[in-house]
Formats: structure tokens, C-alpha cells, sequence
């Protein structure tokens, strides 16, 4: 029945499916939200607060995200809960977007490993995944109903290269539409997306439910290629569909495959078994993710381990009440909360002392103004202890509100300054979900520790990294840029008249900052350990699976740690504009004190691809690639070139077609050179007119010679034969 089938597409309520049984969706990305409280559906009751993505992108292992959606599954199916809505896997175009702690990197490749691998642990138990937002949810303004403006091979290549690895490598249950239009068609109703590329090209077989109020028009949205729309009821939308099928407007089938597709996700969760979770296991988790997450900006005169004997000055709000996720959807009602300072208080035998220095932000999220007295009484700790350490960090970060700027409130940036006049050993640990700049006052204290957001264990995953329990293995999944107008994104947002131009095309992230030659504050990738790593001489070989690389990495200092493994390659020579450099693999490897390791890292051959907008494919350029491996984006150890056969691909000729072209097709020139030679013994063209006439279509030539020997039927015969 038509009207059965309408009622499946929407949803029964705000979290459940209007299947019998029904089935509970819920956010995610970083725990399980379900809604505890009867007429709130907004705050969830108790569950792991696991780190945010920007905390487990910065870990770099895909073994650990395996694990983290192992136990996302395990908490999911002791709820009952059967879709858990994640993870985020746009990518960060601009530091300026407010829900990039929900994101991993302005990476494709990293945020598509880390992603799959989410995923794969999460379904392991059961549980579905809905991979969002698709597609080009990079802002938060205007989320609803911007035009993401980008084009095809940038969309190929970067936005949505993070979907298809998941799609192909992790079958997730369900992909979950965003919010704004893409090229000027809401996602939710974008047949290109959601059937051509989704299902078409890449085989999703699951169902694909629309961001949380995203679809205008349910008809064009069916029409499109959407299963469920959410959440419900929507007796209107429903109402819509049914008169659209009786009046001809929509193919019965296409509601009917709609229908089909939830039916499917209900039985695929039918089959999951009811359990529980082990908390004090997952809180262990949380704790090692965050620790594991934790980036070591800088570490003058190795003052970070800290002894188990130093006496610590704790300064800033945030040790005591801490930053440790973002607002939104995701924010999670942890199951306990790890504070710093009393973590750091356990784990040192001499004295802590703390100071607020700076009162904590508004209901708004406004930083309190720098406070003198808070200061001085800070000060004054600070040069009582051996460290000091300063908390800082953004205020509240959330999802349907972008940053305005880079900055750290100016009371911490006070507090900074200050404490490191007093104390020469003062460590900054800051707690921010998307990158501020550091570069106004990070020569002042001898360390930084970036954090991100920790989730519930921040205060024992920070006290395992300080006092060395940990050693901080987090490298940078984003650049932290000198300043905003650094960033490749900048001359772009937030966009104007509803159009957001995403104009610096295929250069997000690194790849502007690197084609510019800018400096940056620190590098995507980038990291210190509490030990170092030598490279040896990188080896490699190709064939027509890709490009396997392999390098040995010896821990050279005394301390066991771990060392991210690079690979970026760059193709000197190519017929595309290409970024200096592409991460196309990786490897986080753990190598104890004196130790070597053969690393192994594998280039898939589907990743040296470009979108070729002509042929409307995925090409392989053939020649001689390039192979840099090294300890981040801008500190490569070792380069290694290596051919790699290209793919076989023949550009059809055509009359518009530019003498160059038809010059470099071998038969295109044999064809074209005798139709233009002269009589027996003259030079076939004049190299002078070639040199000139390059750019010229043919067609335009055989006009500029009337006369000549490039009449109409002689282009049309030339173009049958290249092409023949
Ligand atoms: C967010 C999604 C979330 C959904 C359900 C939307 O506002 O964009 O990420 O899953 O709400 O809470």
C-alpha cells in the first residue's frame, strides 16, 4: 500500500522509525546519546564521553578507532539502540567552522582511514553507522540552506573521497544527507549524490535518512534517492508522497525501493543481540584515546615528563572545570568526569597549588575579561612551584554556530605571559575543538601540550602524558595556521547571497599552504614525542595494485614511544595543477628505546587518481612518482621516485579540439601533419605558425585558411580517422 510505504519514509517521532518494531537512531558521533527524559530529546542519559573526532584524528591509528567503535557498539546495543548517527567525515576546510571538533582532518585520506575503521568496529557489534553530513557541510552558517559552490574535481577529489572509502570499505547502514545544497540542490534532494555517485558509483546498499529536519520537498527527495526522513511524524510529507504516486509525479517504484531500503535496516537490526558494557573498560578507553590524542607542540629543555616528585602550580578555570567537548547534538551526560587538577594532584608527591586565573566564560560562551588580582595570585603560585602549568583554550565550541576568529580569549593569553615570566618552566595545555592561534605568545612558556577536546577521562589521559605514562604520539590532523588570512579558505566565508565558493579548490588545508609556500605556525602532521626517530633510506616499488614504500625508523632516544609514519607523494611534470604534496599513506608504529622497525606502507593505486573532468573518470597518470616519507607534512626524511604504469586512456580528438592536442596524440599528428603538408620536399607546418597557433582549434584553422586544405569534410574526415 502506497500510503504504508509513504508513513516508513519519515520518521514516528524525534529518534525512532515508524517500522513495526520500530528502531532507535540517535547521536553519536562520540557516545550514545539517547534520550533519557520523557519530553527531552535532547539530553541523553549517562554514557562514555569518548574523545571528539578532533582528539581521535589526531591519534592517527586506525587500530584505536576500531576499538573506540567496538565499544560505541557495545554501549549502542546495551540501550538498544540500532543506528548510532556517525561519525563526521567532512572534511575541516576552515578552522573557522563550529563543529570541526566533530570532524577528524582537512585531510581526505586520514579522515577516510580513521573513519572506516570507526565504523568497521562499530557494525562488528550489530550496530549500524551513519556516516555524515553528505555532502560539503564545511560551515555551520547558514547550514540550512547555503550552496556549497565547489567544483567537480575538488568535490571528487577532496569532499567526497572520505564517503566513498567508507562506503566501499566499511558498508556502512545508513549515510545521513547534510543540511545544505550542494552546486545549488539540497542534499537531501541531489540525485547526482544520493543515486548517481552514492549508490551508482560506489554500491552503498544501505538507507540513506536525511540530516535531522533537512529535507524541503519529500517528493524530490524520494525522487532523489532518500529512505528516510527525519525526524517524524510528517503526515504532510507523507500525504505529499502518496498524491505524488497517485498523480504521476513520482515512479511508484522509487517509493516503493525507499520503503524496501528501511524495511531491510530493520531487519539488519533484528539480528542484534541485547549486552552490556564494562564502564570502568570504556572509561580506560577514553582515557587512553585522549592520552593517545594529545599533541606535544613544543618542549624546550625537555621539561615535560614531569617526576613524580615536582611540585605543580595549576593555574586557569579550565583544570578545575574543564573543556573537554563541544556543544550540540553530540554532547554526551558522561559516566564520570576525570577532573585535571585533582588528577595531577594524585599523581605528583609534592605540592599543587592551584589558581582560577581567569573567572570561566558567560552562559554565552563569552570569555570573562582578564581579571588583574586573578592574575597576580596565579603569578604568585607559579613562582612557587617547580612547574606551572596553564590551561587555556576556547570557549564553548558548537555545532549551528561558526568561530569568528583564531584567537584564545585575551584573559588566557595574560595569564600565559605572565606565568611564563615568573616561571621558565611553565607548560601551556590548551583544550580547544578547533585550531587557535598560538603563535602571539607560544615563545614565551617552555611547553605545549595541545589537547583538544579529552572527553570524560581529560583529567587521567593528561596526567599520563605529563608524567610520562604516555608518550605523546598525537600529530596535527589540521594545520595550525600564523594567522586566518593565512588559510586557503579565507577569502571564501562565510559566503555571500547564499553561495559559499569554494575557490581555493582542491588546496584545503596543507595542500594551499604548501602550493603558496607559506609558513605556518606548525604543520599538518606534525607532532614531538618524548624520544626522537631517525629514518633510513626509504625503498619502493610499484605495480598495478599501487606503490608499496618501505623504510626503516629507529627510536634513537631512551624512552620506548611511538613514531607517525608518513608517506605524501607529488607528481613532478603533471599535466593537472596538483598540491605540492598528497598524504597517501600512513603508519603509527611503536618502537621501543634503541629499537629499529621496518615500516611498510602501502599507496593504493585508486589513490594516486585525479577526477578528470573531460573524460569524467578517475585517471592514473603513468611516469615517475614521487614518494616522500617523513615525520610530518613539512619534515620529510627521505624521498624515493618510482614508476608507475599509467592508466591507457584515449581522449577522443575532436574539430574543437586545439592543435596541441591533436600534435600530441601520435596519430592525430601523423593524421593532421599530412593534411597540412605543403608539396614534396617543403617542411609539413611552419614551426612559427605551430608555436603561435598552439591553443587554436582545428575548425578555427580551417577557417583562418580558406582555400586551404582544411575544408569542412577534410576536419570531419580527420576526426573520424583519430578517432577510428
Ligand atoms: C545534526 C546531526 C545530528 C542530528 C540529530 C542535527 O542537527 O546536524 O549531526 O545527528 O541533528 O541530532
Amino acid at each position: 500500500m502506497t500510503s504504508e510505504q509513504a508513513a516508513l519514509t519519515s520518521g514516528a517521532d524525534f529518534w525512532h522509525t515508524a517500522s513495526t518494531p520500530p528502531i532507535t537512531l540517535t547521536d553519536g558521533p562520540h557516545g550514545v546519546r539517547l534520550a533519557g527524559t520523557p519530553g527531552d530529546p535532547l539530553t541523553g542519559r549517562p554514557a562514555t564521553c569518548f574523545p571528539p573526532a578532533v582528539t581521535t584524528g589526531s591519534t592517527w591509528d586506525p587500530d584505536l578507532l576500531r576499538r573506540l567503535g567496538e565499544a560505541l557498539g557495545d554501549e549502542a546495543r546495551s540501550m538498544g539502540v540500532a543506528v548510532l548517527l556517525g561519525p563526521g567525515v567532512n572534511l575541516k576546510r576552515s578552522p573557522l567552522c563550529g563543529r570541526n571538533f566533530e570532524y577528524f582532518s582537512e585531510d581526505p585520506l586520514l579522515t577516510g582511514v580513521l573513519a572506516t575503521a570507526w565504523v568497521r568496529g562499530l557494525q562488528s557489534r550489530g550496530v549500524g553507522a551513519s556516516v555524515k553530513h553528505f555532502a560539503v557541510n564545511s560551515q555551520e552558517t547558514d547550514r540550512m540552506t547555503v550552496s556549497a559552490d565547489v567544483d567537480e574535481r575538488t568535490l571528487r577529489e577532496l569532499y567526497l573521497t572520505a564517503f566513498q572509502r567508507v562506503v566501499r570499505e566499511a558498508r556502512p547502514w545508513t549515510v545521513m544527507c547534510s543540511y545544505n545544497q550542494v552546486n545549488g540542490v539540497y542534499a537531501s534532494q541531489n540525485h547526482f549524490l544520493l543515486t548517481d555517485v552514492l549508490r551508482g558509483e560506489w554500491g552503498f546498499d544501505g538507507v540513506v535518512v536525511s540530516d535531522w529536519g533537512a529535507v524541503v520537498d519529500r517528493v524530490a527527495a524520494v525522487a532523489a534517492g532518500l529512505d528516510l526522513a527525519m525526524p517524524g511524524p510528517d503526515d504532510t510529507g507523507d500525504r505529499a508522497l502518496v498524491e505524488a504516486v497517485a498523480g504521476g509525479r513520482l515512479a511508484p517504484e522509487a517509493l516503493a525501493t525507499a520503503a524496501d531500503r528501511v524495511l531491510t535496516l530493520v531487519r539488519r537490526a533484528a539480528a542484534r543481540q541485547a549486552g552490556e558494557y564494562d564502564r570502568d573498560a570504556h572509561h580506560a578507553l577514553a582515557r587512553e584515546i585522549a592520552a593517545r590524542g594529545t599533541v606535544l607542540l613544543k618542549n624546550e629543555r625537555a621539561v615535560l615528563p614531569l617526576p613524580a616528585d615536582t611540585s605543580v602550580a595549576v593555574l586557569g578555570e579550565y583544570a578545575r572545570t574543564p573543556r573537554y567537548q563541544g556543544g550540540g547534538s553530540s554532547a554526551i551526560t558522561p559516566t564520570r568526569l576525570d577532573v585535571p587538577l585533582t588528577r595531577i594532584a594524585t599523581a605528583t608527591s609534592a605540592p599543587v597549588r592551584f589558581a582560577p586565573g581567569y573567572g570561566p566564560p558567560g552562559p554565552d560562551g563569552t570569555p570573562a575579561e582578564p581579571d588583574p588580582a586573578l592574575i597576580v595570585e596565579a603569578v604568585a603560585a607559579a613562582r612557587e612551584s617547580d612547574v606551572a602549568l596553564v590551561f587555556v583554550g576556547t570557549p564553548e565550541e558548537t555545532e549551528g554556530r561558526d568561530r569568528t576568529c583564531l584567537d584564545l580569549p585575551a584573559a588566557h593569553v595574560d595569564l600565559i605571559r605572565q606565568v611564563a615570566a615568573a616561571n621558565p618552566r611553565t607548560v601551556v595545555v590548551m583544550c580547544n575543538g578547533g585550531v587557535v592561534r598560538t603563535t602571539p605568545w607560544d615563545a614565551e612558556p617552555a611547553a605545549v601540550l595541545e589537547c583538544w577536546l579529552p572527553g570524560q577521562a581529560a583529567g587521567s589521559a593528561l596526567a599520563d602524558v605529563l608524567f610520562g605514562q604516555v608518550d605523546p604520539s598525537g600529530r596535527l590532523a589540521e594545520t595550525i595556521p600564523l594567522r586566518l588570512a593565512d588559510h586557503p579558505s579565507y577569502l571564501d566565508l562565510p559566503g555571500t547571497d547564499g553561495h559559499l565558493r569554494y575557490g581555493e579548490g582542491i588546496h584545503v588545508g596543507y595542500r594551499g599552504f604548501d602550493a603558496r609556500e607559506q609558513e605556518v605556525a606548525y604543520p599538518f602532521g606534525f607532532g614531538l614525542s618524548y624520544t626522537t626517530f631517525e629514518y633510513g633510506t626509504a625503498t619502493a616499488t610499484a605495480d598495478d595494485t599501487g606503490i608499496r614504500v618501505r623504510v626503516e625508523v629507529t627510536n634513537t632516544g631512551d624512552r620506548d614511544g611511538r613514531e607517525v609514519v608518513q608517506a605524501y607523494v607529488s607528481r613532478p611534470g603533471s599535466r593537472v595543477r596538483r598540491a605540492p604534496r598528497e598524504l597517501k599513506a600512513f603508519a603509527n608504529v611503536p618502537i621501543a628505546a634503541g629499537a629499529t622497525a621496518e615500516v611498510v606502507l602501502d599507496v593504493a593505486r585508486d589513490d594516486l587518481g585525479h577526477w578528470d573532468v573531460a573524460l569524467g573518470r578517475w585517471l592514473v597518470e603513468g611516469g615517475p612518482w614521487h614518494v616522500s616519507i617523513g615525520a610530518s607534512s613539512r619534515d620529510l626524511r627521505t624521498t624515493v621516485v618510482v614508476d608507475v604504469p599509467g592508466d591507457e586512456v584515449h581522449v577522443p580528438l575532436t574539430a574543437g579540439s586545439s592543435l596541441a592536442d591533436w600534435f600530441a596524440d601520435p596519430r592525430g599528428a601523423r593524421l593532421l601533419g599530412a593534411a597540412l603538408a605543403g608539396p614534396p620536399g617543403s617542411p609539413a607546418v611552419d614551426p612559427a605558425l605551430l608555436a603561435i597557433a598552439a591553443a587554436m582549434p582545428l575548425d578555427r584553422l580551417a577557417r583562418l585558411l580558406p582555400g586551404g586544405p582544411l575544408d569542412p569534410a577534410a576536419v570531419a574526415a580527420l576526426v573520424a580517422a583519430a578517432n577510428s
